[in-house]
């Protein structure tokens, strides 16, 4: 079979199972199993594939067809402008996490070698990416499920020698006063994992979701740690979610002087940066 019938033919039965990209869906599947970009698909169409190449696109596509996400078939994920090997059940990196991303970079670049300690780095996009952008940063990251796949992500982009992995519950393992906290907390309430779309409650890993009944225990826990591992300019910077601002602004007073709300780039508050200092 030709490439270009392959295409229309894998569209097709993503179509008809309901899927909303049919076509951008068959062009990443089939373009992953041939090993070619997409402009490449497009100029060979009229190749014949191998019997082994076809083998993979049906296995691969067999996996999609029951919403196993495409990060998780194709192992690979962008995140601020940066490729991650991305495996199940480790969480895929959403883009409203940039806007962390952005509130560290801004704050940090003032700072000399800024310590940085990162709780539940997950695949490690955090940790990385604040490392590309600040060149004489430290940071720990821990996570409570061993952060092999962070590893190999940090040697990939050359930022091994400057980052602690390790595995813990949380600050338990942190002895530093760090510049900046951050985490990308479980914080889904329990109840509300079983509506989620069937590519994240199936496939994610629930420890990466659940912040238990509503949503804020991981975070209620990593507010009252933190101020012990913080320097007296340092500062707490946590995502959450939108409708959870209230709740979690009374629960950041109880231990910090200052608190600021950052929306993410859809409008919605996402982001707190809670610190002592001004
Ligand atoms: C929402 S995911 C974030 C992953 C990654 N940082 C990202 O932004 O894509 C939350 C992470 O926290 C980890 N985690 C959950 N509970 C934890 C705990 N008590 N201590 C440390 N890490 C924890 C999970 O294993 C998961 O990797």
């Amino acid at each position: 079979m030709k490439i270009e019938e392959v295409l229309k033919q894998v569209t097709q039965t993503l179509k008809n199972k309901g899927f909303e990209s049919p076509q951008t869906e068959a062009e990443i599947i089939t373009g992953y199993a041939l090993k070619i970009d997409k402009v490449n698909l497009h100029t060979q169409h009229n190749r014949i594939i191998t019997d082994n190449e076809a083998q993979t696109i049906t296995n691969l596509l067999e996996r999609r067809l029951k919403h196993e996400p495409l990060q998780y078939l194709t192992s690979r994920a962008f995140f601020y402008g940066l490729e991650f090997i991305i495996e199940p059940p480790i969480l895929i990196p959403r883009p409203e996490t940039e806007t962390l991303i952005e509130t560290i970079l801004k704050m940090a670049k003032d700072i000399s070698s800024p310590k940085i300690v990162e709780i539940g780095t997950g695949s490690g996009i955090i940790a990385i990416t604040l490392l590309k952008h600040l060149p004489s940063a430290i940071v720990y990251a821990t996570d409570i499920i061993k952060p092999t796949l962070a590893q190999r992500n940090a040697k990939i982009h050359s930022v091994n020698n400057r980052v602690h992995f390790i595995e813990a519950d949380l600050l338990s393992a942190i002895n530093i006063q760090a510049d900046f906290i951050v985490s990308n907390p479980p914080y889904i309430p329990t109840s509300v994992i079983p509506t989620l779309q069937e590519e994240v409650r199936t496939f994610e890993s629930k420890l990466a979701l659940d912040g238990g009944k509503d949503g804020l225990s991981v975070i209620r826990k990593i507010i009252e740690n933190a101020p012990e591992h913080l320097n007296e300019n340092g500062v707490l910077i946590l995502e959450f979610s939108p409708e959870q601002r209230d709740t979690l602004e009374q629960e950041a007073k109880k231990r910090f002087k200052n608190i600021e709300f950052i929306n993410d780039l859809s409008g919605k508050t996402r982001v707190v940066v809670c610190r002592d200092s001004q």
